[in-house]
């Protein structure tokens, strides 16, 4: 690791008044290094490309521009809270680019995970790169880097960090949080105002919902992950499952089975439900789910998401499962 990729002398920001002191530096360290320069961030919501994008919105306001791409693998609402807090309340320059179809049709047919990862990637990349070429005079690129991603290679941020745009489009980078660990970001956001959903959020797939809806991607089976993890977050919400569970979600498995319906059998998806607890998502352990929660939850999945007949609880732990089902 090159010396100016490592963590300064610095104290561990654990409080509302270290984050403040953090963010007057970088306030001053932003403004010095992007002049009157423009930059560009994709912003997908996530809690270090939101904390990077409301810090540069303090920094340098409209000189600022994010670019929000819908690639149709997104949580229920989060396109539109992403417009919400940052086109509305903050009053950033934020482009929505709705490239639904053209990530859908894309992934249509293809099942291996890796190559749904590498397209989801790649067309990323064009969309974000369509998009900056509309733009005149950028100079800089923001990125929502932690130390995490420098230190270690870890989960990989397949398609955040924009790193594979073409020469022409390699501007210079900004990357403001790039010494903190998550929890630092955490308390930063929190001090910048973002709301508790964005800075909370548990961790969030590159790939989004694609890697939930297993096997080639269908509209139909898409629709019940994300209707069903609709669901699955707000009874943990109502039961303040939502601060202690590290990461839960629900998986459509391409798999039917008989069920009955109207007095007819008639085949339907299973949805899975997924509840984990991890230090480092080396390992993981289940969560203890009480009964009554996981019969709320099944039932309001069966009666809300009309594709759906059954729902599972998935019980193992990481090894041998992985956290994501592929
Ligand atoms: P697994 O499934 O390998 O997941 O136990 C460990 C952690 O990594 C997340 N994950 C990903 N994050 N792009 C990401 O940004 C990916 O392709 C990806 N695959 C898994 C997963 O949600 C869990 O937190």
């Amino acid at each position: 690791m090159t010396d100016s990729n490592k963590r300064p002398e610095m104290e561990r920001i654990t409080t509302p008044e270290l984050a403040e002191a953090f963010i007057a530096a970088q306030l001053d360290a932003l403004r010095a290094q992007i002049g009157s320069g423009r930059v560009l961030m994709a912003l997908s919501g996530g809690v270090d490309s939101s904390v990077v994008a409301a810090l540069l919105i303090k920094a340098v306001g409209k000189q600022l521009e994010c670019v929000h791409v819908n690639h149709g693998l997104m949580r229920k609402g989060e396109s539109e809270q992403v417009i919400e807090v940052f086109r509305n309340q903050l009053g950033a320059n934020l482009t929505y680019v709705d490239a639904v179809d053209r990530f859908l049709d894309k992934l249509a047919g293809v099942a291996d995970p890796e190559q749904k990862r590498k397209i989801i990637g790649a067309e990323f990349i064009r969309v974000f790169e369509e998009e900056a070429r509309k733009l005149e005079g950028i100079g800089f690129l923001a990125q929502g880097t932690i130390y995490p991603d420098i230190v270690e290679s870890g989960p990989v941020k397949s398609h955040h960090n924009v790193g594979g745009l073409p020469e022409d489009l390699r501007f210079e980078l900004v990357e403001p949080l790039k010494f903190l660990y998550k929890d630092e970001v955490r308390v930063v956001g929190k001090a910048l105002g973002l709301p508790d959903s964005m800075v909370y959020r548990q961790p969030f797939p590159g790939p989004g919902l694609g890697v939930r809806c297993t096997g080639a991607i269908t509209r139909d089976r898409l629709e019940a992950v994300r209707e069903s993890d609709a669901i699955l977050r707000e009874e943990f919400a109502l039961a303040g499952l939502d601060k202690t569970v590290w990461q839960y979600f629900t998986v459509v498995p391409e798999v039917t089975s008989t069920g009955v319906r109207d007095g007819r059998r008639v085949d339907a998806w299973p949805v899975v439900i997924r509840a984990v607890n991890t230090r480092d998502a080396m390992t993981a352990e289940i969560e203890e789910l009480p009964w009554p929660l996981l019969q709320k939850i099944t039932a309001r999945i069966l009666s809300e998401v009309p594709t759906v007949n059954r729902v599972l609880y998935d019980m193992s732990p990481k090894p041998p499962a992985t956290i994501e089902f592929e």
